[in-house]
């Protein structure tokens, strides 16, 4: 769990900071800011301030317009790294809002879905997840080890779009689970602005984003350890 300095904040689990780098963004100073809260990491593409902005019809969310259904981060590896942050240099003229969810929110929507027998079943160390193919090792396809949609901590492993299940009935669960979360009536939505960073933790929140097409729509993106 990231530990945010001492200031109001509407969550433990992220945090914006308004106008905290000077734009046009420079990669350099938004690692340098998210090293403030953590190691950057560089293992999927090999660098630390990674550019969101559409450039492809299809690939990862950080290369396509439209939006970005609550996820976590890095779920297709063993071990995802812990916090993120995200630079604005532009937003978008017709959305792209980020859209965030504590993870013991996301247990209470299962909770009332599903009662006991489904929460068991996203405890259950039975889901993978297929790895983007912008960060396939020798272009071979890839799926993570199987792991839990609840962790017993309370954190949260989950994205829909490319989720691996066993059976038709845990696929069900999956799409059921992923329309009640962007159904919960007590979403954050936070819209950054030139030059703000959010700063959010990646085991005990989800992130999204709402539908955008402006392709001049510019974040950077630090993982951190
Ligand atoms: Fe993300």
């Amino acid at each position: 769990m990231i530990h945010l300095p001492e200031h109001e904040t509407a969550s433990a689990m992220w945090r914006v900071f308004p106008r905290a780098l000077k734009v046009p963004l420079d990669p350099r100073e938004v690692e340098e800011f998210g090293a403030q809260f953590g190691t950057v990491s560089t293992r999927d593409g090999g660098r630390g301030a990674w550019p969101i902005a559409p450039s492809k019809v299809s690939g990862t969310f950080s290369e396509t317009s439209g939006e970005a259904r609550l996820h976590t981060d890095a779920q297709y590896h063993e071990q995802p790294e812990s916090a993120f942050i995200l630079a604005c240099e532009r937003p978008a003229l017709d959305g792209g809002d980020n859209l965030l969810l504590e993870a013991a929110d996301a247990r209470r929507v299962a909770e009332s879905c599903f009662g006991t027998d489904g929460i068991a079943l996203l405890e259950a160390a039975q889901w993978c997840w297929t790895v983007p193919k912008v960060f396939y090792v020798n272009g071979n396809p890839q799926v993570s080890p199987e792991a839990p949609i609840f962790g017993r901590d309370g954190s949260v492993r989950w994205r829909i779009d490319n989720i691996r299940c066993r059976t038709a009935q845990d696929r069900d669960l999956a799409i059921e689970f992923a329309d009640a979360l962007e159904s919960y009536g007590r979403l954050t939505r936070l819209r950054l602005e030139p030059g703000d960073v959010l700063l959010c933790d990646n085991y005990y929140a989800l992130h999204g984003r709402t539908p955008f097409s402006d392709p001049k729509r510019l974040l950077y993106r630090v993982r951190l350890v």
